[in-house]
């Protein structure tokens, strides 16, 4: 299981932004694969969730973060589709999430999908940064692959430096229009109170070490808000999608956000006309850094801890519904299970 030696569950942070923004670039940079190629016309069709233990992050971060100062296994990203006609897709990553990325592109600026996510974030309570995307696009932007912000900023010429300075206060003025105080994140003193904005580039990596500090530094608040989270519970989780998968008939992608799910345990899942009570046979799970929706071997489990993407293969799935709850039964009365998953369809 992805639990702390604590018991913290991972945090769910959610990447969200108008479409072409940069969203999926920005997980390839983390996570070190090329997600982006394989996908249909480059967009997101899909949610897509991605496990990056914490060492990982750590390495990403380089100086910037120490895993001794973090008790945390690491962070589930979700990944979301910002073309217009993915609203459904996008209040569901979003209400996921206990943190959030909001990627902004620094030169296209604030567009209908942006306002549309920070209304689901608003709307959700979820803290959030932004990212400041594309700042290499810049005219007369002298690169440094990976780097720190800062020095990558200090290092550019005046006019480059004031060109950006331009965008970033533009997005600052848009973020404080739509009921937010933001200012960048150097300048931030409470994350309670201000949103940070990180200048980045997913393409040269520039500034993606300072958006996982400030990550981080948001989850560290969550997860002392979460405490109560009994993550040996009986698992819940939300399906992101219905699949056919190979000699296991319908399987459901899911994220479980809750608890803990077993192989042979009783489920009840939200299926198109009523609840589906059924026995899970397989629990399948994509090795870390791996990308649900683009890796087609997975291990097979005994057990999965929250919060972490796994695909659930079990009878009678085919009329499982995207969106809709997942429940572990364990020890409690099935029609009270039924009645949980019923209220929130
Ligand atoms: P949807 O999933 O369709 O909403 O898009 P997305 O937000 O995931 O954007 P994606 O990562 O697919 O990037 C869109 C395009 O912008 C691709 O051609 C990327 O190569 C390019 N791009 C992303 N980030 C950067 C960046 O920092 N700099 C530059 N120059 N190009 C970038
Ligand atoms: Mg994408």
């Amino acid at each position: 299981t992805r639990t702390s030696s604590s018991g913290l569950r991972t945090p769910i942070v959610a990447v969200l932004g108008h479409v072409d923004h940069g969203k999926t670039s920005l997980l390839d940079k983390i996570r070190g694969s090329a997600v982006i190629e394989g996908e249909a016309g480059a967009i997101t069709q899909h949610i897509g969730a991605t496990a990056v233990p914490l060492e990982t992050v750590s390495r990403v971060a380089g100086r910037l973060v120490d895993p001794d100062d973090f008790d945390l296994p690491g962070l589930l990203f979700i990944d979301t589709p910002g073309h217009h006609s993915f609203t459904t897709l996008r209040s569901r990553g979003g209400a996921l999430a206990d943190i959030a990325i909001l990627v902004v592109d620094v030169t296209d600026g604030f567009q209908p999908q942006t306002i549309e996510a920070i209304n689901i974030l608003q709307d959700s309570s979820t803290p959030f940064v932004v990212a400041a995307n594309k700042i290499d696009t810049v005219p007369g932007w002298n690169p440094r692959e990976n780097s720190p912000v800062q020095g990558t900023y200090d290092a550019q010429s005046d006019r480059a430096r004031s060109r950006l300075d331009e965008r970033l206060y533009e997005l600052i003025g848009e973020l404080s229009d739509h009921g937010f105080s933001a200012d960048l994140y150097w300048r931030v003193q409470d994350f309670q109170k201000n949103v940070g904005v990180v200048p980045v580039s997913a393409e040269t990596g520039e500034g993606v070490p300072d958006l996982l500090t400030v990550l981080m530094g948001l989850s560290q608040r969550y997860m002392k808000d979460a405490m109560q989270i009994d993550v040996s519970g009986p698992g819940a989780g939300t399906v992101l999608e219905v699949k056919d998968e190979k000699g296991f008939g319908a399987t459901v992608d899911v994220v479980l956000y809750d608890g803990t799910i077993r192989e042979d345990e009783t489920i009840v899942v939200g299926g198109t006309h009523e609840p589906i009570v059924t026995d899970v046979r397989a629990l399948l799970q994509p090795r870390p850094l791996a990308e649900i929706r683009a890796e087609s071997r997975f291990d097979r489990v005994d057990e999965v801890g929250a919060a972490a993407g796994l695909k659930i293969a079990a009878p009678d799935l085919e009329e499982a519904m995207a969106g809709a709850p997942v429940r572990v039964v364990r020890n409690r009365e099935i029609d009270d299970v039924i009645a949980e998953v019923e209220a929130e369809l």
